[in-house]
Parts: C-alpha cells; structure tokens; sequence
C-alpha cells in the first residue's frame, strides 16, 4: 500500500485499520479538483521561486498526463492508495520521478481536502443552480399556458378559494426561485481559498496564497487557516439549501399524488413517467413523485448527519471530517436527479382543466365572493358572512351549488340580492376581481417579473 507516511512506522498498517481508514473509494469523486489545485499550488511554487520553473513544468505535465489517462480509462482511479490525495502523488512521482516529490510543499493534505471539497461544492452548486433554472422554466411554461385554467384553491386541504393554475405554480416558481438565490449567496460566502493554511498554521514557504486564490477562481483566501482546515460550513449551508429544495420538491410531489387520484383526476401522469402494478392490471401509479418525497429523507439525512459530526470536533483537522464526503455526494446526486424528474413530470403531465373547474365550482368555493357582494350593497362583512353562510346551509340541504340557487332563494336570506350575484359569484369573476399585488387575478404582472427573472439568469 502506498503511503505518504511511513518514515516514522516500523511496521505496516493493519488490514483491516487500512480498509475503515482509506477513503480512495470514494474521494475519487474529487479527482479532477485535486488536480486543479496541485496544478495552481505548482503555479505559485514556482512563481515564488520554491520549486524551479523546469520542475514546474514536469509536475504539470505529469498532472495533465494523470488526467487524461482517467479520463480515457487507462488509469483507473483504485489500487491500494489511502486517498485521492496519495493516488495522485504516487501516480506523479512513479511518471516523473524527483520533480513529483516537490508538489507537496508547503502543503498538508489538510488544506489539500478542504480546497477538493471547497472546488467540488462550488461545482455542484453551479450544476444546481442550472439545474433549478430549468425547472423555473419549465414551471413558467406551466403558468403562462394555464392563466385562465380556474381550480380550488385549498386550505386544510378543503376547498377554500378560486385559483387559477398558474397561480398555483406560480407559487412554486418563488420557492424554487429562492432556492436557487439561496445557493447563490452560499456561493458567494463559501468563495475562499483555503490552500496555504498547511496542516492548520500555515507554512514557512514564503508561499502568494493570493495568487493561489486567483488561479483558481477564488475571491481571495480564507483568513485564518485553522478555520481554513478544519471548517465544513459551506458543505453544511449547500446540505442545508437542498434540504430546503428536496422539502419543496417534496410537497410539488405531494400534490402530484394528490392530483393524480382517483378522486380528482386534475392531472394526467404520461406514460413514459408513471409506472403500473404486477397485479392490478388497471394501475398508472405516480412512482416518480412518490420517490422524490421519499428521497427527501436521505437528504435531511445528510445534512443531521453532517450537523453531529462536526459538533464536538475541538480544532483544527480531525480524521472524523473525512465523513464530510459519502453522505453529502449522495444527497447531492439525489436531489440534482429529483430536480431533473421533477421537470421531466411537470413538462409531461396533463393538466384537466375540465376537472379542475368542475371542482372549483362545487365546494362554495365562491362563498367569500357572494358575501363580499353583500359588502359591496352596503351590509357590513360579519353580517354578510352569516347571510352566505345560511344560504350555504340551504344548498347543501338541496344539494345545489350557490351558482344554481334560483334569485327568490337567494332574497330570501336578503332583499340586497338581483339577478347579477350569479356573475358576480362565476369563477372568472371570483379570479378577476382579487388584482391585489400576488393575488390570482394579477398574475399577468406576476408572469411577467418571473419572465423577467428567466431572462436575467439567461444573460448572468
Ligand atoms: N481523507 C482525508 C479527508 O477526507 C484527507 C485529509 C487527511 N489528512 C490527514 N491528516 N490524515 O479528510
């Protein structure tokens, strides 16, 4: 096995100390980033004259050599190394001998992980936010195709008020909008460079960790290099902010379960993204919806288990941080996967609106709008809302719905109703007359700021 350490050993690590130690098999994941912050570390040794620029050139070579033979399959990142950071070493070396030694001064594998793990966050973060800007879009799409597609609106997950579809979506547009802000901010916090900070106490190299910084795309490097080892903050904001996604993906897709029922058909799952039963020959089941909120839970799972690990560890680098890296690639890959699905349901699906109106029009969902009637004649709302709520109670007793209540009905609960409560009470009316700033019956503005977002992200 190929160790970085064992001047000071005289004997070999047992076996089974090596296996629950190493971590190759997986911080592999970060091949590509070690490589980009050995190539930027060789830079700035050379540029501030520690190694030559012959040396330089050699590691560089070497590096680019070790990346290209993954990438075509003819290195394969595995063999008995402890890391990622040991492979790349040995692999150096065995290619270009002496030169391959020097890579590492001034340098820890301690401030060598956090920039891997600081450049593979910041990757992922931008692959999030692109992937979040896809579904933003596919959503809009939703919204402007459905402006006039009228459905109940819920509360306690009874029918409560007349909406409109796109408003609806337009309610996940905002949240998956700040979650995509959210990242950005992170980003933007978490963008310094921690290579310099040695194994806590920086170096006696007289190294340009500015320079190191810049090369690499950073705003600057981190102050103080304890802090630059030894914290994960930034991992635990990006768990955080997809926990916060997976949650709203989560309750889309309980909507999508809800709506895909038997009982309100307000949508059509397509075939390509629904599954069926082994025994129930008649089942189209909404799986992939159901697996997203399912999926939730491995996130949060990530990001509790994260939170426990760094809780007590005392400054600078402990080993225990190596857990930082299995459970947040998973909650990674799978909340990047449900964002994809999630576009993929929402682009393929049918929305009934023939459904979805039928049911805005039973409920009373326009109780509200005939009470607000009264209002506006004169009567005071407490009082108007004891009138509709009687004329309720009569529907319900005949089985009608307010709009087929016939006018004598009606003024028998008061004298203030005429033949035009029936279009004051339509569900176009209901929508139409709520053009408060949010409101349903503003969403053309609404559209239009989001459309103006898309279009902002599109150029940034
Ligand atoms: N595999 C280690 C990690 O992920 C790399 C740093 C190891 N440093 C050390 N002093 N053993 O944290």
């Amino acid at each position: 096995m190929a160790q970085l350490w064992g001047g000071r050993f005289t004997k070999e690590t047992d076996q089974l100390v090596y296996q629950f130690n190493q971590s190759l098999g997986f911080d592999k994941r970060l091949f590509e980033q070690d490589i980009r912050g050995s190539l930027a570390h060789a830079g700035m040794l050379a540029a501030q004259g520690i190694i030559t620029g012959e040396e330089r050139d050699e590691i560089m070579e070497g590096l680019e050599g070790i990346l290209k033979d993954v990438s075509d399959g003819k290195l394969k990142l595995e063999g008995e190394y402890e890391d990622i950071h040991s492979f790349v070493e040995a692999n150096l070396t065995e290619r270009i001998g002496d030169a391959g030694k020097k890579l590492h001064t001034g340098r820890s594998r301690n401030d060598q992980v956090a920039l891997d793990m600081r450049l593979y966050i910041r990757d992922e973060i931008d692959e999030t936010k692109d992937l979040l800007a896809d579904l933003l879009r596919a959503i809009y799409e939703i919204c402007d195709q459905n402006r006039e597609t009228y459905m109940p609106g819920f509360t306690h997950l009874q029918k409560a008020q007349p909406v409109t579809l796109a408003h609806h979506f337009g309610a996940y547009f905002e949240m998956f909008k700040r979650d995509l802000e959210r990242l950005s901010s992170i980003r933007d916090r978490m963008n310094l460079c921690p290579l310099g900070s040695g194994a806590l106490a920086g170096t006696t190299y007289p190294l340009d960790r500015a320079y190191t910084a810049e090369l690499l795309g950073f705003d600057g490097p981190c102050e103080n290099s304890m802090d630059g080892v030894s914290d994960r903050d930034y991992v635990l904001e990006y768990l955080n902010s997809l926990a916060v996604t997976m949650m709203h993906l989560s309750r889309l897709s309980e909507e999508f379960i809800i709506w895909n029922s038997n009982e309100y058909r307000f949508v059509e799952l397509d075939d390509t993204y629904a599954t069926g039963s082994s025994i129930m020959p008649q089942k189209k089941n909404p799986d992939i919806a159901e697996l997203i909120r399912g999926k939730t839970g491995r996130v949060y799972g990530a990001l509790m288990s994260l939170l426990t690990t760094m809780k007590g560890l005392p400054l600078a680098y402990d080993k225990d941080m190596q857990e930082d890296k299995e459970l947040t690639f998973d909650a990674i890959d799978t909340t990047k996967g449900c964002i994809q699905l999630m576009k993929g349901m929402i682009e393929t699906s049918s929305f009934r609106k023939d459904r979805m109106e039928e049911s805005a029009k039973h409920g009373f969902t326009n109780a509200t709008d005939a009470a607000d009637y009264l209002v506006r004649k004169g009567m005071p709302f407490r009082d108007a809302h004891g009138v509709i709520g009687r004329i309720v109670l009569r529907c319900l007793d005949e089985g009608l719905k307010l709009d087929d209540l016939p006018l004598t009905e009606w003024q028998k609960e008061s004298s203030l109703f005429d033949g035009d409560i029936y279009d004051a009470i339509s569900m176009k009316t209901c929508v139409d007359r709520r053009t408060t700033k949010g409101a349903p019956g503003a969403i053309d503005q609404e559209l239009a700021n989001a459309k103006a977002y898309l279009d902002q992200l599109k150029e940034d």
